[in-house]
């Protein structure tokens, strides 16, 4: 895939540079196991199977860039920054000047789908960027003080990844110097004009974040064999 960098239409960016440290684990989560693979090498093979998919970017730290490079030879690695932004900045860097799409997901989200992300792929013919989203199916509040206020949930989404883009618009995003923790959230205020739609994510795609997470992908996985 390395050697095609050149002609790349479609570029996914897999973030791997962060610690991960509210897990409680010395070793950053997308390189914890599950049924003996690396969290990292779920993603990177749903990727490299989607035909729409041309050349993958994987962003990891300094102290992981040997073994990224040594794993998963077919992939460009850089090495990220202190932020998530920071770290899809130095993949964006790594793509080619003809690439058309940008596609950039969590190392941390294992299970995303071969339907996710065709259908954020296919609305991208009409949006300038898409990402996977779910209903919240708890109730919603937001604290205020002491006192709280019902959300309406009906009107509220979960956003997953892979947040995907048409390169210019991510690109002039990157460089406006509006910094927010998504590239939704940043496309959104640096891009005023862009239209961003969704697709329709799901549970699966859960990003891990704490050690129940990983608990609940392993009955995922075993529910799925
Ligand atoms: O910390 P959080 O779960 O929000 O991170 C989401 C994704 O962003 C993870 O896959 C993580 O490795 C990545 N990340 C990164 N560089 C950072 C911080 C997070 O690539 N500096």
């Amino acid at each position: 895939m390395l050697e095609d960098m050149e002609k790349c239409r479609n570029t996914a960016i897999i973030v791997a540079a962060g610690s991960g440290n509210r897990l409680g684990s010395d070793i950053p989560k997308q390189f914890l196991k599950l049924n003996g693979r690396e969290i990292l090498s779920y993603s990177v093979k749903s990727f490299q199977n989607h035909p729409d998919v041309d050349a993958l970017v994987i962003v990891t730290s300094a102290e992981y860039f040997e073994h990224v490079s040594a794993s998963y030879p077919d992939c460009h690695v850089v090495i990220g920054g202190s932020t998530r932004q920071e770290s899809v900045t130095n993949g964006m860097q790594a793509i080619t000047d003809g690439t058309e799409l940008v596609l950039v997901h969590d190392a941390a989200r294992p299970l995303v789908s071969h339907d996710i992300i065709s259908e954020c792929l296919e609305k991208l013919m009409h949006f300038d960027g898409v990402a996977p989203a779910i209903k919240p199916t708890d109730s919603m509040i937001m604290i205020n003080g002491e006192d709280f206020d019902p959300l309406e949930r009906s009107s509220l989404r979960i956003v997953q990844t892979p947040q995907c883009f048409h390169a210019d618009t991510l690109n002039k995003a990157h460089n406006s110097g509006v910094v927010d923790t998504d590239e939704m959230g940043l496309v959104r205020r640096a891009v005023p004009s862009a239209r961003l739609g969704f697709a329709e994510g799901s549970p699966a795609n859960m990003k891990v974040t704490r050690a129940l997470d990983l608990e609940i992908l392993q009955l995922v996985l075993n529910a799925g064999t």
